[in-house]
């Protein structure tokens, strides 16, 4: 017995001296990484808007997209060049705007020397179209998925999701958004004007070696974290914006960092959407926050601001982007009181209750104890089943991460509670994301509407990569 303890205390003790010399190791290694103090950030760099992607099908209920995948150059600085990635263009990609009823047909190319797939974060449709590391598109050939849009109008996106590369392909430039209307969307008196007043923000942060080169150093730490913000591809960009209503769809497109998003002058805007469609009401805020994976639609009124004010928007202590007020000009647009209606799912539909615990940091990293195998189906769900899930993650003072954003592929759910307490009130619309606190239990409730294998995990990129995701089969 006395043996038994004593050993578990030169266990802990040794365990405890090995991350202290790993976390000073880190801490060190940070001044020597350190690097490119000698780039010109192009300043005053404009907002890049992506362009809405052509629909080569004629017919108004149907459409075709080509999405080909490839390597480019950019320069984030001035003369720098910086190898990339992007859909049709060399960083991030078109924006494919479709409508709820659609049959939407597409065509994605591989150019890349490496596999890739490209999966449709947030998209409802079967397993077999839902682009995760079961469907891998080959250096060479091509995917051409089909499916029906059946869900809420809302901001959803697409990213890599082959095993053993999604962190990098993502980190390298491949991203894109994916924007659903509905008759409700369309009806609304929301600023919709795609690149006018309603603008796409795709959050990421990025270093860069001394040749200019994307620096992707998986240190081990909580995932892989960037120098730099970048907007739509652009190092803290600007925007000039009229005293009008502005509508932002923002996807944190990060592989790991979190952003905590406010204005400078502290003012208040308000969120009209989470990451599967419109909220019920707009939820006013002065500060928002998006774990990785997840999106949020929000209103800024530019209405009380004076011409040649500048506003930044801001997280903790970096500059994002900067808005450049402009003139007064007639506004059309206006915030409805209310925005949606959301057939809430009750506790008592569910045919199971499960549990997903988020464990770890790092390589570390475990879901219900184990690593992701690709050839093991974790969990069996009936079609149109209703589940509660209760996803927790266990808090360490030593090896604690800061937390775990979850996400399940192909379908919305709903947030039940946080911790047992009712859920924010810009987290009670759909999502698909959901961050859990480290130290906290977050349940939702979910159905699945498709058949097919889905993946399920932690959206920091690193830590689905290590392991920390499973795979579910609706049958
Ligand atoms: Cu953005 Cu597996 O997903
Ligand atoms: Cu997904
Ligand atoms: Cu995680």
């Amino acid at each position: 017995m006395k043996n038994k303890r004593l050993i578990i205390a030169m266990i802990s003790i040794s365990l405890f001296l090995i991350v202290g010399i790993f976390l000073v190791v880190e801490y060190l290694g940070q001044f020597f990484n350190n690097t490119n103090q000698d780039f010109i950030v192009e300043s005053a760099q404009r907002l890049p808007i992506p362009v809405l992607l052509e629909d080569e099908n004629p017919k108004v209920d149907e459409s075709d997209f080509t999405l080909i995948v490839q390597q480019g150059i950019t320069n984030f600085f001035k003369d720098v060049d910086t190898p990339t990635m992007g859909y049709n263009t060399n960083f991030l990609g078109p924006v494919i705007r479709v409508k709820r009823g659609q049959t939407v047909n597409m065509h994605v190319i591989n150019e890349l020397e490496s596999p890739t797939s490209v999966h449709w974060h947030g998209l409802e449709v079967l397993g077999s179209q839902d682009g995760g590391p079961h469907q891998k598109i080959s250096s060479g050939s091509s995917w051409d998925p089909s499916f029906v849009i059946d869900q809420a109008a809302s901001t959803l996106w697409f990213h890599p999701h082959v095993i053993g590369t999604t962190a990098t392909q993502v980190y390298y430039g491949l991203a894109g958004l994916i924007l659903i209307e509905d008759d409700n969307s369309l009806s609304q008196s929301l600023p919709n004007d795609y690149g006018v007043n309603d603008i796409p923000l795709i959050i990421q942060d990025r270093s860069f070696n001394q040749d200019g080169s994307f620096q992707y150093s998986n240190n081990m730490m909580d995932g892989v974290v960037g120098d730099y913000i970048l907007v739509n591809g652009a190092i803290t960009p600007y925007l000039d914006v009229n005293q009008v209503n502005m509508r932002f769809r923002i996807l944190n497109g990060a592989n790991a960092s979190n952003f905590n998003l406010k204005l400078s002058n502290n003012d208040n805007f308000f969120q009209i959407a989470s990451d599967g469609g419109l909220l019920e009401s707009p939820v006013e805020m002065n500060q928002l926050f998006l774990s990785p994976g997840e999106r949020a639609e929000i209103v800024i009124d530019f209405s009380n601001y004076q011409e040649n004010d500048q506003i930044i928007l801001t997280s903790g202590n970096d500059a994002v982007m900067t808005f450049n007020i402009k003139e007064k000009i007639n506004d059309h647009t206006s915030l409805p009181k209310t925005l949606s209606v959301i057939e809430r799912m009750y506790e008592s539909q569910a045919t199971s209750i499960k549990t997903i615990e988020l464990d770890g940091m790092g390589h570390m990293v475990t879901l219900n104890g184990r690593k992701f195998d690709m050839n093991r189906i974790d969990d069996n769900v009936r079609q149109n089943d209703i589940e509660i899930w209760e996803i927790t993650t266990t808090s360490r003072m030593m090896m604690g991460s800061q937390g775990h954003p979850f996400h399940i592929h192909g379908t919305q759910f709903q947030v039940l509670s946080r911790d047992n307490k009712t859920p924010y009130a810009n987290e009670m619309g759909w999502k698909d994301t959901v961050f859990i606190k480290s130290g906290e239990t977050v349940r939702i409730i979910v159905k699945f509407k498709h058949k097919g294998v889905f993946m399920y995990h932690c959206h920091i990129l690193e830590h689905e990569e290590a392991g920390m995701m499973g795979q579910l089969e609706v049958y």
